[in-house]
């Protein structure tokens, strides 16, 4: 077994080859003058069972991965891991014209399994040739949570959407609950919890991505207009576009913790022991 880590998933490689004892594969990775992408895997894949670890936040991500495949063509057995699976949010066709660009770009991905994290629709696993699963990653963010050992904490799933996989993460342990959108008039909307009073509580808002930061800094600000006393932010993907981070410490957030689906300041929950578990 070789574990080979795309450049967006480094550290992440490196702690899966840690947890398997299995060696990290040395690649090298460089930009043409004209920015073509380029890799090199330095040891030899022929008749050998690949793991390629890539997730895909940007355009480049996904050439890597697409080369990275390709380089190991004479391998026995390819199991491709996309931890953060970019383009999901356009997962079906909005607008008349419109493609769906998460099917454009599963159809390029071509192993013999697929794994990715919390992707942002179940569905999307069918677009990929071959047969690919979803891990769930919220369990183990619930688990650091429990460890932080805040007094009575509430977690909120920021809408009724994303309700199901906290209730499914939190299970029985902590109480739950989802922000919910009343019209007072046609210019005045409240969200607060459906059937828990967060006054004088904390509250762990939990999602499967920070992007914007938009739809946590409304979640947030809310709760503290109904009393909770502190706020965490929890996700899976921190894609945390250009300012996001200290947009969210501005707005009295007390700590945004994440996984390392994406390599960044908040990744202190790894999804490493996942991953391993599918390639032991
Ligand atoms: C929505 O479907 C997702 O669960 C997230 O709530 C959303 O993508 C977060 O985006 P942003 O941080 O830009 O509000």
């Amino acid at each position: 077994m070789r574990i080979i880590g795309g450049p967006s998933s480094q550290l992440l490689s490196k702690r899966v080859s840690d947890l398997l004892g299995v060696e990290l594969v040395p690649v090298e990775y460089k930009v043409f003058p004209d920015g073509e992408k380029y890799c090199r895997i330095s040891a030899p894949v022929e008749g050998e069972e690949v793991a390629i670890i890539q997730s895909t936040p940007s355009d480049s991500d996904i050439i890597y991965l697409m080369e990275l495949i390709d380089a190991c063509e004479m391998a026995r057995k390819k199991t491709v891991f996309i931890p953060y699976f970019g383009y999901s949010r356009q997962d079906k066709i909005f607008d008349v014209g419109e493609p769906i660009s998460a099917r454009a770009i599963a159809r390029s991905i071509r192993a013999d399994r697929v794994y990715t994290v919390n992707i942002h629709d179940k569905d999307i696993l069918n677009f990929f040739p071959s047969p690919a699963e979803d891990l769930d990653a919220m369990p183990l963010l619930v688990k650091y949570i429990q460890e932080m050992d805040l007094k009575d904490p509430l977690f909120i799933a920021p809408d009724e959407g994303s309700l199901d996989a906290v209730s499914n993460a939190v299970s029985n342990d902590f109480d739950y609950d989802f922000l919910e959108k009343t019209r007072i008039s046609a210019d005045d909307i409240v969200m607060k919890p459906k059937k828990f009073d967060i006054k004088g509580r904390s509250a762990v808002i939990l999602d499967d991505m920070i992007s914007t930061g938009g739809t946590v800094i409304g979640a947030s600000k809310m709760l503290k207009e109904e009393g909770a006393i502190d706020i965490y932010a929890f996700c899976v993907h921190p894609v945390l576009v250009g300012s996001t981070l200290l947009k969210l410490c501005q707005s009295g957030i007390k700590e945004v913790i994440s996984t390392d689906t994406l390599e960044k300041i908040t990744s202190l929950v790894s999804v490493a022991p996942l991953i391993a578990e599918k390639l032991r």
